[in-house]
């Protein structure tokens, strides 16, 4: 029996309605993109995390891990920052995302065991190229989380995130990274990529993960 107690203070119908379609999703296809879900409480104090910010605390993605680790400009071209609990801006989206975490492991016996979670920021002309998230018993990245801050986004300006079938060879979805959508897969299930933006774009990309402890890799290196 789930409780508003053990959910958190900010329980609520509204919020169970979300990780119910998201659990549903995930339940039947792998995968869920949800339009402008993410409630409008989390998404501003994401934003208000992001103009703290200061450009130059983003740097470049690093691709690959343990000593292959590098800066693979021909592989993704955006740059990033680890959201931790330092800022009272990324408080909101940490206690969110547990109460996801929590829901989900009641509804579909996941077993997540953390979640860590950053900004990326793409450039006009950059771009991600086709990957996975986590290679099937490699990692303990389990589920992707997905989510923009783009005010505005037009179809016309790029920067779509496209999903392909999970034998990779044909693409099944394309999202527009418009204000506070919200996308998850499963990590190891779904090759995906971001397609070069003719704009600022903003995302907020999440990974809850099993606890694996025969694994001691961090995927993309810290
Ligand atoms: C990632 C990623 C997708 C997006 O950061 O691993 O695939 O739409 N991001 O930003
Ligand atoms: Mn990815």
């Amino acid at each position: 029996m789930t409780t508003a107690l053990d959910l958190g203070c900010h329980s609520s119908a509204a919020e169970d309605d979300l990780f119910e379609a998201i659990a549903s999703g995930l339940e039947q296809q792998g995968y869920v993109v949800l339009p402008a879900a993410l409630p409008e409480t989390i998404a501003a104090s994401l934003l208000d995390y992001l103009a703290v910010l200061e450009a130059n605390r983003f740097h470049r993605a690093a691709v690959g891990r343990g000593n292959d680790q590098q800066r693979n400009q021909f592989v993704r071209r955006d740059r990033i920052h680890w959201i931790e609990d330092d800022h009272q801006e990324s408080g909101q989206w940490l206690a969110w995302s547990k109460r996801l975490q929590q829901y989900l492991n009641r509804r579909l016996f996941l077993g997540l065991f953390s979640f860590e979670s950053h900004f990326s920021f793409y450039e006009a002309g950059d771009f991600y190229r086709k990957h996975l998230d986590a290679f099937r018993g490699e990692s303990n990245r389990v589920l992707s989380l997905v989510t923009y801050l783009n005010k505005g986004w037009e179809p016309d300006q790029g920067g779509e995130l496209v999903i392909y079938t999970p034998d990779g060879a044909e693409e099944m979805l394309h999202v527009q990274p418009g204000y506070a959508t919200l996308v998850l897969f499963l990590s190891s299930e779904f090759p995906h990529e971001v397609k070069p933006t003719s704009r600022d774009r903003f995302a907020v990309a999440g990974w809850f993960r099993v606890n694996n402890s025969i694994n001691d890799n961090i995927d993309p290196p810290r």
